[in-house]
């Protein structure tokens, strides 16, 4: 690329809302210069300034740079990044660099490395080849945070420590020797005894009950189904171990150092192995990954839905989006490049949905490795390409919305999500294989999201305080604490929609006899005796003209009054959507999918009678989320489609810089973020 010379641009505001610093939005980047010699360093600074970048993640994949020989340490190019970037008023983001352990190190230690479900092991040549009970890598690992914590634990371009990198984003379930027995020590801390543990997984079926602890393996490949309730505690057990193992790193760095500690969570269609509620509490900021995954049918839909899950394990509080593309990725069968406006309109998304920063894998785009096709700010084409002009565009603008950050988002409607529910829901041997968790999840947001109701993503077992309606999609394992907690809720006089295989089982996936959905049927007023799945492409006419597919089932009444029933099939006559008062609130079950149309024109009914209140009148296809400061409210309307979209808010949008009086349009796949004035608005 041609060389450009250094001009002078202004200070670019120093990170804060989320702690790392002064006022402002954070816009950053993952850097590489270990790919890159010395000669380019000075430049891509440069070039970062004029993006408006004020936080750099690097050393995410440094261990074999830093550390190339068994305890030889090597700081210096370091060293000079570091200081290159504090020189440019550019905030450090340091990476622990033990993501990917160096090949000396699987070379002397080979049992550090992975073994899957079939016993085989996962070699070195890609990344995170390591067991997350290995204590050879852990010691290791750690021997490198003390040098790294050591040399700039208090170094003031060092705005926060990044651990690791995406932990568990390939290694989450290791099944080797090693493992086996780190497993076995979480389940005698779950149960203290055998008898405890044979009592939880039911292993009086198809004769397994354990004598000994030694007897107790991962769920290794079978030869027919496994035990279920195994597989459930190997999730929990594999999440609490890759958690453990960040908090190990985070003690290090703790010890050394008070700058703010996190790691980049992966909040995302594809990938399901950590109990982020159980992560939450340890992280010093939430921080999350998030790619649009176009194998979806809508994946901004998706952005929303992880930007508003995100918040939720932020418990309301800004977060930082610490990685996203500029354009394609790499990894998907079919990598497309986002159209003009697009990456603008998803940094904004995650911006208006409570983030405080958004950064970018990665900043210059790699030449050699498995990710050379995947986009940067800085492409192959260099800056004489849309993606740099639309990287600086979005930089300007994140300088102008610095009074953005700090401010929070409110919303009148919870959805319970369950990272434990998802495991049980979408394991082997049940009613129906299609019927996967998250796409129930999402059915029920994506139809408050077309009518323009925020909602905030919750653990199962939080206070619901504050909310007028809590949707509870096929939250299929539940605690009976937990149940009762939306039932207390009702009763109270809130609001629920529950959809089916709900409150199926306890959080030992044992059945609760008696009828469905089991936990909820008294909140709900409805028994059920039989499930009657559908088949793809298959639905079933219901009483109100709309179609329900996937499951219906043989339900009863015990206190509800049906609102809609099954006008053909099996089940014809019989209640598919039910409504229940119950206390002073009011509790809906929904026994099948019901067609999106139908499934808005309901919810807003039930949105109405529970008192939820839109943010305003939204066009088909437009996003518009609302943020709020002690003064100020922020409304961000997005237009996702190729025609203007009118709005009739007033105030000002930091966008356009202009006054909008109660009439604006904005331009096919644009962004108006409207500042008001609360006490005048
Ligand atoms: C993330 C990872 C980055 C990069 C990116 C590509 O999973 O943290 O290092 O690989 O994906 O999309």
């Amino acid at each position: 690329m041609t060389s450009r010379t250094l001009v002078t641009y202004p200070e670019p505001p120093l990170p804060s809302a989320v702690g790392l610093g002064t006022a402002g939005l954070i816009y950053g980047c993952d850097y590489n210069p270990e790919q890159w010699g010395p000669a380019t360093w000075s430049e891509d600074v440069a070039l970062m300034r004029e993006a408006g970048i004020n936080l750099v993640a690097i050393n995410i994949f440094g261990w074999s740079h830093v550390e190339p020989r068994d305890g030889e340490f090597f700081f210096d190019d370091l060293d000079t990044v570091i200081e290159l970037l504090q020189s440019n008023g550019i905030g450090v983001n340091l990476g622990t660099g033990t993501s990917s352990p160096p090949p000396w190190l699987s070379t002397r230690h080979p049992e550090i490395l992975p073994q899957v479900a079939d016993g085989t092991t996962r070699w070195p040549g890609g990344r995170q080849a390591w067991c997350p009970s290995s204590p050879v890598f852990r010691d290791r690992a750690l021997r490198l945070v003390e040098a790294t914590v050591q040399r700039y634990g208090s170094h003031p371009a060092v705005k926060l420590w990044h651990v690791s990198n995406e932990l568990g984003c390939h290694n989450a379930l290791c099944y080797c020797d090693v493992s086996a027995a780190a497993f076995r020590r979480w389940l005698q801390a779950r149960y203290a005894t055998i008898e405890g543990l044979n009592e939880a997984w039911g292993t009086a079926f198809w004769s397994q009950r354990y004598s000994d602890w030694d007897e107790i393996l991962p769920p290794r490949a079978t030869l027919s189904f496994l035990n279920p309730t195994q597989n459930i505690d190997f999730s929990r057990f594999s999440s609490d171990e890759l958690l453990s193992y960040y908090q190990a790193e985070a003690a290090v760095l703790r010890e050394h150092s008070t700058i703010p500690v996190t790691t980049n969570f992966m909040v995302t269609a594809h990938i399901r192995t950590q109990d982020y509620w159980q992560w939450a509490p340890k992280m010093d900021l939430i921080a999350n990954d998030h790619y649009l995954d176009n194998r979806l049918d809508v994946p901004h839909r998706e952005l929303s839905f992880s930007a508003d899950a995100t918040r939720g394990l932020a418990s309301g509080q800004p977060w930082l989006l610490m990685e996203h593309s500029t354009s394609a990725v790499n990894w998907q069968p079919l990598n497309r490049a986002k159209t003009p406006g697009e990456m603008m309109r998803n940094s904004l998304t995650h911006v208006a949905r409570g983030a405080d920063g958004v950064c970018f894998f990665q900043w210059r785009a790699s030449v050699q490795g498995t990710e050379k096709y995947h986009s940067a700010v800085l492409p192959h084409a260099g800056v004489d390409s849309r993606v740099w002009r639309e990287s600086v565009e979005l930089g300007a603008l994140m300088g102008r919305l610095g009074e953005v950050a700090g401010s929070t988002v409110h919303a009148d409607v919870a959805i319970v999500f369950s990272w434990e529910a998802w495991w049980a829901a979408d394991f082997e041997a049940h009613p129906s294989s299609e019927l996967r968790y998250l796409d129930q999840v999402q059915q029920l947001y994506e139809a408050l999201w077309s009518m323009g109701v925020t909602a905030d993503i919750v653990k199962p077992g939080a206070a619901l305080d504050g909310y007028r309606l809590v949707v509870v999609p096929s939250l299929y394992l539940v605690s009976d604490e937990d149940a009762a907690v939306i039932t207390d809720f009702v009763a109270g006089g809130g609001h629920a929609v529950i959809s089916f295989f709900s409150g199926i089982v306890d959080a030992d996936d044992r059945v609760r006899a008696g009828g469905y959905p089991g936990a909820f049927r008294e909140v709900l007023g409805v028994r059920s005796e039989e499930f009657y799945p559908l088949g793809t492409d298959e639905t079933v006419s219901l009483s109100d003209g709309s179609t329900g597919s996937l499951w219906s089932e043989l339900l009863h009444l015990t206190g509800a009054e049906a609102w809609v029933t099954y006008a053909d099939g099996p089940l014809a006559g019989v209640p598919a959507i039910t409504r229940n008062a119950h206390g002073r609130g009011v509790g809906w079950y929904l026994a099948t999918a019901v067609d999106p149309a139908a499934l808005i024109g309901l919810l807003a009914t039930i949105t109405a009678e529970a008192g939820v209140v839109p943010i305003g009148t939204v066009a088909p296809g437009a996003e518009v989320v609302r943020r709020r400061s002690q003064e100020r409210d922020y409304i961000f309307v997005l237009n996702h489609t190729d025609q203007p979209i009118h709005h009739e808010f007033r105030g000002f949008d930091l966008v356009t810089q202009e006054s909008v009086d109660g009439f604006a349009s904005v331009a096919p796949g644009g962004v108006h973020i409207i500042r008001q004035d609360r006490k005048t608005s």
